[in-house]
């Protein structure tokens, strides 16, 4: 019998993040403040992040100690196991060898606790009683309740609308952690009543969500907004699925010849790949691919240039791949995957092509994701889905070569509370959509006054 399954022993839980920003060939362009659209000083975040976190977000020390008190809660669910995908192998008579992280294993179903329980320590021992943020497909709201819980801080989510109609078990799941969910936009904030004045039936978005989250922080007491992507410290604390990958890797001794993960603001992507691109950085051989949906195509399509986080023009202006913020994406069934920009770290790999990127539309990722279903058993979040066509297509084009590569892939979350997905689509209900040319050339004029990043690459 094949080996299916790597345990990392407890003991040998990664005790460090890996933050990336050491290795760059290319350092990092300064986020700019939205008014004087000059670089931004760390006190200037301090009214939406606890200062530990912000002196995370711009460190450049290679490695930071995860606390005692992290690692007690990760001990929960990690080292999550490193799994190989030895039936769908078959099913694809691929010389492939595919193998996985499983982030489904955590508590909330994804990888997004990896930087909720570490955001919530930080905001605790800053004295923070209360986290405000948003949530797209709702597995960040989940997340960041449960570890609000875990710290005891209250919780506040705004779930962009679409999804709070799709999922209604996710609220449950954050109400039952103790969180409070609402449908973005929402009455409870002076941008949420904005928009609804204008259009009563927006179905939100996750940029919408951002700035009704990041207003309440600013004008409540004792509160701080959490982010659950795109932001460096995020990407980092990310990185604990990456280190681990690495040593299981070892024990079997391989090492992938190709990694990919789904991306939205980037996180799992980046949690599983940086340790990689650091071996690539220093002169491993080795492919990194980011896939993202066709409908909303910000690395393969988007430009690189300064743009807001959110749709109010509240956060820093960050360098990064986007599609404006003002950009709607369609509302496919990856919530986590609609977002209008991406990492800045992520965006900064990619114009050093260090990685690469690809998009599927949402019917090519249903067939993947049903195949692995059909094939490994797990269902997983739409979001996942886009990682699985992609790697499909890795190991169809290993067997046309006749070479036997490695694959590692990100299982970033399971989607048993996201069926009305899976039944749209078996009911063929779901289009090949992508987003056409004239709709980014729309969304990107709301960047022409903005100040523009420097192109700079090392490659
Ligand atoms: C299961 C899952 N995968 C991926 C993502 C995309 O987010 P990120 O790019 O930050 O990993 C999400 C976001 O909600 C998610 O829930």
């Amino acid at each position: 019998m094949e080996m299916k399954k790597v345990f990392l022993p407890e003991r040998e839980i990664p005790r460090q993040w890996y933050n990336i920003q050491a290795d760059m060939p290319t350092p990092m362009q300064p986020p700019l403040h939205p008014e004087t659209k000059k670089p931004i000083a760390p006190e200037d975040l301090a009214p939406i992040f606890p200062m530990n976190l912000i002196e995370q977000e711009v460190s450049t020390q290679r490695w930071i100690d995860i606390p005692e008190e992290v690692l007690e809660k990760y001990l929960i669910w990690r080292p999550s196991p490193l799994q190989r995908a030895i039936a769908l192998e078959k099913y694809l008579g691929t010389p492939a060898k595919i193998y996985f992280k499983n982030e489904s294993v955590s508590p909330a179903g994804s990888h997004k606790p990896n930087t909720a329980i570490a955001q919530a320590y930080y905001n605790k021992i800053f004295g923070i009683k209360r986290l405000t943020t948003e949530t797209g497909a709702g597995q960040w709201g989940c997340a960041l309740s449960l570890a609000c819980s875990l710290f005891g801080l209250e919780c506040k989510i705004y779930m962009v609308k679409v999804s709070y109609n799709q999922k209604p078990y996710r609220q449950l799941l954050m109400k039952t952690w103790g969180g409070n969910c609402v449908a973005s936009p929402s009455s409870d904030t002076a941008y949420g009543r904005k928009v609804l004045a204008e259009d009563p039936d927006c179905t939100g978005s996750l940029g919408i969500a951002i700035s009704e989250a990041v207003e309440d922080a600013v004008t409540s007491e004792n509160t701080r907004y959490s982010l659950g992507s795109v932001l460096n410290h995020v990407m980092m604390h990310q990185t604990i699925i990456g280190l681990e990958a690495q040593k299981q890797m070892e024990m079997i001794n391989e090492y992938p010849d190709v990694v990919i993960g789904c991306v939205g603001g980037g996180s799992n992507f980046a949690g599983l790949s940086f340790p990689y691109v650091r071996d690539k950085i220093y002169g491993k051989e080795i492919r990194i691919i980011a896939v993202e949906p066709a409908a909303c195509p910000t690395l393969t399509r988007g430009p690189f240039a300064y743009d807001f986080g959110d749709t109010a023009a509240m956060t820093p202006l960050l360098p990064m791949f986007t599609l404006g913020h003002n950009f709607l994406p369609e509302p496919i069934h990856a919530g986590g995957l609609r977002y209008h920009g991406v990492s800045p770290l992520i965006s900064q790999l990619v114009l050093d092509e260090l990685i690469e990127s690809q998009s599927y539309n949402q019917v090519q990722t249903y067939e993947a994701g049903l195949i692995f279903a059909r094939t490994e058993g797990i269902i997983c979040a739409p979001e996942t889905n886009h990682a699985i066509a992609a790697v499909i297509e890795e190991a169809k084009k290993a067997k046309e070569e006749g070479v036997a590569r490695t694959i590692l892939f990100n299982l970033s979350g399971h989607g048993m509370l996201d069926l009305t997905g899976y039944d749209s689509f078996l009911e063929g209900k779901l289009t090949e959509y992508s987003l056409p040319d004239e709709e980014i050339k729309k969304a990107i004029k709301v960047l022409e006054s903005y100040p523009k990043p420097e192109i700079v690459t090392k490659k």
